[in-house]
């Protein structure tokens, strides 16, 4: 009975614009994919981490994780991933060995979770509460479902949930392995989250607290979010 951590990280950044692949793009000098390999090895529930690589570069991910070491207790595995997140995830946990029960998916985009975050959706995970657990946290914008319009014309509003019950949804999402496993095998579809795979086949998801660090790095402004953030943390 283990808990390993797998961390998608093929992605191109295409909204963060050009340059290296977003997860080996640096904050405070050192690559995104390092911090996030670092949060999840933080935890020392965490034996094993699944790094899905973009599949051009697994080699040049592999030697760039080298050079940043994690604790001894924590295994780190490189495999390639795919075209979307979804397929990189399922390829992730295709890598996992039969001992592992408990699966976090982490974002390489949120290299800022703190350590208690972590331990937090684990728990939630293994006290048998639910098999999904995802981090969440409030909104600060009201949000409204639109007609969606690609070319930038107005879009006919078509209604306001009630903010007090939205809640914006992290990673990492913490599962039952057999259960994550299921949803990538039955789930078809686009679906934006782990969590929200493991919903569509009726099981229950629950919500813990997340963290404001834990936001995503999308679009140059959160760089210099996320360089702040280390900062203070440094002082
Ligand atoms: N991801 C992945 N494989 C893909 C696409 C995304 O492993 N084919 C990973 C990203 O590397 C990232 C996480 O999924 O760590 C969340 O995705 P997102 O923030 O959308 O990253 P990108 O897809 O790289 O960014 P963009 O959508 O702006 O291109
Ligand atoms: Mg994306």
């Amino acid at each position: 009975r283990s808990t390993a951590a797998v961390i998608p990280a093929a992605g191109r950044g295409v909204r963060l614009g050009p340059g290296a692949p977003k997860a080996l793009r640096t904050l405070g000098g050192i690559p995104m994919l390092v911090h996030a390999v670092r949060a999840m090895s933080a935890s020392r529930a965490v034996s094993l981490v699944v790094v899905v690589a973009p599949p051009d570069d697994v080699a040049g991910v592999r030697t760039l994780l080298d050079e940043y070491p994690a604790p001894e207790r924590t295994e780190v595995v490189v495999v390639a991933g795919g075209a979307t997140r979804q397929e990189s995830v399922r390829l992730g946990l295709e890598a996992l060995p039969d001992t592992v029960t408990t699966v976090l998916v982490h974002d390489a985009a949120r290299p800022l979770v703190p350590v208690d975050t972590v331990d937090a959706v684990i728990e939630a995970v293994r006290d048998g509460g639910a098999p999904a657990v995802v981090p969440a946290v409030p909104l600060a914008d009201t949000v409204k479902e639109v007609e969606p319009h690609e070319d930038g014309a107005p879009e006919p509003v078509l209604g306001t949930p009630a903010r007090s019950r939205l809640r914006a949804v992290q990673t990492p999402q913490g599962f039952d392995r057999e259960t994550l496993v299921r949803a990538h095998a039955e789930v078809t579809g686009e679906v934006t989250d782990d969590a929200g795979m493991v919903e569509r086949l009726g099981v229950r998801v629950v919500a813990v607290p997340g963290h404001e660090e834990a936001f995503k790095v999308t679009r140059p402004l959160d760089l210099v979010l996320a360089e702040a953030v280390l900062a203070r943390r440094r002082v």
